[in-house]
């Protein structure tokens, strides 16, 4: 299985691995406002995350599976409304779960990366109007002290927040997701304070870990937006706008302590430095157009390229995108971890391709001088996405949601070589082109 000298050669402690999120992988998670809202029938399949994956359960099994596939790095995320279920009540049973799950990890050499905050509220949070108001602060702040104090011996890299802006555009513009709302107040008012949160976060974890080694930072979303009509400046124009808002303007105000238009002024409590590492989530471009229909998107429509090839999602595979975003968070000279990059495919048709043509992009950033550490495939398993819920398979790793039964994919099978070998060699090069 392991190659001997590697075509594409990755740097030598490169971590390899893949991401998950609690609510998509471990099943029963009841108190959270993702539960609420698929009781409410808004899953577009008609399915719920109910039993999800049993990952809860079955972590050792999956975790002994991903270290045979030569992963030495895993992305998960800390499930909140089980830690704690009422407010100040911590949950002794969900905190030793925890424990044993990031000593699972440790003890197969596997790194960990944890999310504190990955799209789920607690239910008691989400009555209150979760991060709508500026209260949602202290609380944050509680949970994440004590997120560190119990876990903190073991984890070297936290994620503070998963993609604050898709949160907050699902949220409170699209409303496809809870808590279904349509306002661009509070979609600013959302993004402030996790603006807010994040620099929180990140004191207290810089503060409380017991690692000299910590390293703190935030899972950013971000896509590449180009004019569809090259001749037209509107188009160019709207294309900027949605990049400022979309990719910069809430990664800047953590980067630099200052917020950035629309989403506040001045400068950030406890924002000076708030980022050690850049996580990247990458997955594709949007193409757009000038268009008066849209006042609330700021003029501009956005859309997947019709003529070239898309995922199960509708979304346009676009490699040259990975590398254009890299070289764009290579400006600011912190190291970048990929902690995520995928693609829905139902019958694994299209990921073998996908994988090889994104590491390539990633190698040739790498051999430009962009600090990337790392690389977090999404996902492991398949699981539930969110509002497209069970119909969109992600997973290098296939289950069968009646037995849960796990079979490794062919692309989970080429991925195992690439991590073993520590890159890519000429045949998977050749196989892609
Ligand atoms: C990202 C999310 C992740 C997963 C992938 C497909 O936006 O962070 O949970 O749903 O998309």
């Amino acid at each position: 299985m392991t190659l001997d000298c590697p075509s594409l050669a990755f740097p030598r402690d490169f971590l390899w691995g893949t991401a998950t999120a609690s609510h998509q992988v471990e099943g029963n998670n009841t108190n959270s406002d993702w539960w609420a809202w698929e009781q409410q029938g808004h899953i577009l399949d008609g399915t719920r995350s109910n039993l999800a994956c049993d990952h809860y359960h079955r972590f050792r099994e999956d975790f002994a599976l991903f270290a045979a596939l030569h992963q030495n790095a895993h992305r998960l995320s800390l499930e909140w409304s089980r830690i704690e279920p009422t407010p100040g009540n911590f949950d002794r049973e969900a905190v030793q779960h925890y424990r044993a799950v990031l000593e699972a990890l440790r003890r197969l050499n596997v790194e960990p990366v944890v999310t504190l905050h990955h799209f789920t509220n607690p239910l008691w949070l989400s009555a209150k109007g979760a991060w709508e108001t500026p209260d949602v602060l202290d609380v944050f702040g509680r949970y994440v002290a004590h997120a560190v104090d119990a876990f903190g011996d073991l984890v070297r890299y936290w994620v503070t927040l998963n993609e604050p802006v898709v949160y907050a555009t699902k949220g409170y513009v699209e409303g496809s997701w809870p808590p279904g709302k349509r306002s661009l107040f509070l979609l600013r008012q959302v993004l402030h304070n996790m603006i807010l949160g994040h620099a929180r976060a990140t004191r207290i974890i810089r503060e409380r870990s017991p690692r000299s080694d910590v390293r703190v930072g935030v899972a950013h979303h971000l896509r590449v937006f180009d004019p569809y009509r090259p001749v037209l400046p509107v188009d160019h124009f709207v294309a900027r706008v949605g990049e400022s808002i979309f990719n910069r303007a809430v990664l800047l105000s953590m980067l630099k302590g200052q917020f950035q238009f629309p989403f506040g002024r001045g400068p950030v409590p406890e924002g000076t430095n708030a980022l050690d590492f850049l996580g990247l989530n990458y997955y594709s471009r949007d193409m757009v157009t000038f268009d008066f229909r849209y006042p609330r998107s700021y003029f501009g429509s956005f859309f997947a390229h019709p003529d070239r090839p898309k995922t199960a999602a509708g979304w346009e595979i676009y490699p040259e995108g990975m590398y254009r975003v890299l070289k764009f968070l290579g400006q600011f000279d912190k190291p970048i971890l990929i902690t995520e990059n995928g693609v829905a495919d139902e019958r694994d048709e299209l990921r073998p391709a996908f994988l090889i043509s994104h590491l390539q992009q990633i190698h040739r950033a790498i051999q430009e001088g962009v600090p990337v550490q790392g690389y977090l495939h999404w996902s492991a398993l398949d699981n539930f996405e969110w509002a497209e819920g069970r119909r969109l398979r992600f997973g290098l790793i296939h289950v069968d949601y009646d037995t849960l039964e796990r079979t490794v994919k062919p692309s989970g099978e080429l991925y195992a070589k690439i991590c073993a070998a520590g890159g890519l060699d000429a045949s998977m090069l050749g196989a892609n082109t």
